[in-house]
């Protein structure tokens, strides 16, 4: 099985962009609704939870998993490549999706300037400006926390007029560091829920990236390279969506972002 795993609504969006690309997997959905937002956290507390979410989803049989969570594979999927899958699940893979973001924006950019927005962790990481400009070094990236963001979302307050004030707020403190970035990464899956309120506030000469597409893409490339990994998942179309929290509200913003109901298994990870 495929897993993936977010701290809580945005992985759906990547999640639908994959099972898209490749329908005939079965896939299993964790989020981590009682504990999020990750983003304000310390580093060391986004790996315990992610290496707890990690390991479920392995028990669960997923035989790979994706940090559908750009804070979680900037904090945490370096550890758990190097520490924990070696000693405890040697035989797994966890991916994440900061480099093959970073690939395609490279690939976009005209003027040389991206915008980065993210949440606190993933910015303080400095996993983007890092990545990019491994990739190119006359690159410059610059960026925005969007502390607020996931809070709301997560709260389901998406036609609250205080978002777009919010988001107005990042993208022009983002914008007036430079007038010459055209690409802007959304770069936390949760921003993908609320991209039609952040493209109203992006000057229309900047194109938009949003990760979905891109993760589909480089997973389905990946399987292809690796057939000894592909040939361990099973291919019988299975949907299985747990989550720490089953409030009416998560099932609803389950639902609605996930584009239809689906039963919750509610579970705990500590
Ligand atoms: N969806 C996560 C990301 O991509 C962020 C969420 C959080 O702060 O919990 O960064």
């Amino acid at each position: 099985m495929l897993g993936f795993f977010d701290s809580g609504l945005g992985g759906l969006a990547v999640l639908k962009e994959v099972e898209k690309a490749m329908p005939q997997y079965s896939y299993i959905y964790l989020g981590d609704n009682a504990r999020t937002p990750y983003g304000s956290h310390s580093h060391d507390t986004i790996y315990k939870f992610t290496r707890q979410g990690v390991a479920y989803l392995f028990k669960k049989g997923a035989e790979v998993v994706i940090l559908a969570c750009n804070t979680a594979s900037s904090s945490a999927l370096r550890r758990i490549q190097q520490e924990f899958l070696p000693k405890y699940y040697p035989k797994n893979k966890v991916l994440g999706i900061i480099i093959p973001t970073a690939e395609e924006v490279i690939s976009k950019t005209k003027t040389g300037e991206i915008g980065i927005l993210a949440t606190e962790a993933t910015v303080h990481s400095f996993a983007y400006p890092k990545e990019i400009t491994k990739m190119d070094e006359s690159l410059r990236v610059h960026q925005q926390a969007g502390t607020l963001l996931v809070p709301i979302i997560e709260a389901g307050e998406l036609d609250w007029d205080g978002l777009d004030s919010i988001i107005k707020k990042y993208l022009n403190e983002l914008f007036e560091r430079s007038k010459k970035i055209d690409t802007l990464v959304l770069a936390c899956t949760h921003y993908a829920l609320i991209e039609d309120k952040i493209r109203k506030h992006t000057p229309s000469k900047v194109q938009i990236i949003s990760q979905g597409q891109i993760v589909a893409q480089k997973l389905k490339e990946y399987l292809e390279r690796h057939p000894e990994i592909e040939s361990r998942l099973k291919k019988s179309n299975r949907r299985d969506f747990y989550s720490t929290e089953d409030s009416w509200r998560v099932r609803n913003l389950f639902k609605l972002f996930y584009g239809r109901p689906v039963e919750i298994k509610k579970i705990s990870l500590e």
